[in-house]
């Protein structure tokens, strides 16, 4: 069987150079895939809404605050993401240690998710993450390093906003993930800082709590 040999492109992003009978598979295939990633970034707005709407809401909610370890948050996250991170060979770590709050149960995964989730999207491959846990001086906290680009100054304040994204930011994303971030710290009372790794470069994200039961009580 004889193909005729163009070398033409299927036309979309993939740059895929074949015989001309194969380009009409690939064009079908690109465009199937293109389908699958618009379902999957609007299923990610509506999800990422539904959060932000979770966390903004029940102004009274003390009757749903529970004593958590955000140690027991992050470890299930460790299981969460790690195929994510092996397949963009990035070294997802963990250094855990206990960190007890009162919080709402349903909102902390959203904050520790979207942290992850911006840590390894915006992480080059080869590149590092590292989720912390403890507590210092008494004050639980959880923080998320990340050896990416990093996150100027100028720009750390307009981040938690909502639908803001870094101009020049690649790969999709509705600029939501930060404001849930913010919105379930505040709920919490908690404080949220955001600047540089200790070498000076990426970007480091902690989020500290008031803390949840003295120390020496189980959580
Ligand atoms: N770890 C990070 N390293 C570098 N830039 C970051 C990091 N985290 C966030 N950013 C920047 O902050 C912006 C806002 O982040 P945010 O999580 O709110 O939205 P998003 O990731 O663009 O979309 P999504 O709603 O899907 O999370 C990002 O678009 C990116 O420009
Ligand atoms: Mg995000």
């Amino acid at each position: 069987m004889a193909f005729n040999v163009l070398n033409r492109k299927c036309g979309c992003s993939c740059a895929f150079k074949a015989p001309s009978r194969a380009v009409a598979t690939c064009v079908s295939s690109c465009e199937a895939r293109k389908s699958e990633r618009k379902a999957a970034c609007a299923s990610r707005l509506a999800r990422q809404l539904l959060a932000l709407a979770k966390a903004e809401g029940a102004p009274d909610h003390a009757r749903d605050l529970e004593i958590v370890d955000l140690r027991a948050v992050a470890d299930t996250a460790a299981r969460d993401w790690a195929p994510k991170a092996h397949a963009q060979d990035i070294d997802l770590g963990f250094a855990l240690e206990r960190a007890v709050v009162l919080a709402d149960p349903l909102l902390l995964p959203e904050l520790v998710d979207n942290l992850i989730d911006n840590a390894l999207r915006y992480t080059p491959a080869g590149g590092t993450v590292t989720v912390h846990t403890g507590c210092d001086n008494e004050t639980p906290y959880l923080s998320v390093e990340d050896t990416g680009p990093g996150i100027p100054d100028a720009e750390r304040a307009k981040v938690v906003e909502r639908f803001y994204r870094i101009p020049g930011t690649r790969g999709e994303g509705s600029g939501l993930g930060l404001a849930i971030v913010k919105e379930v710290v505040d709920r919490h009372c908690g404080k949220l800082e955001i600047d540089a790794c200790a070498a000076g470069r990426g970007t480091r994200i902690r989020v500290t709590f008031p803390a949840g039961v003295p120390a020496g009580q189980p959580a």
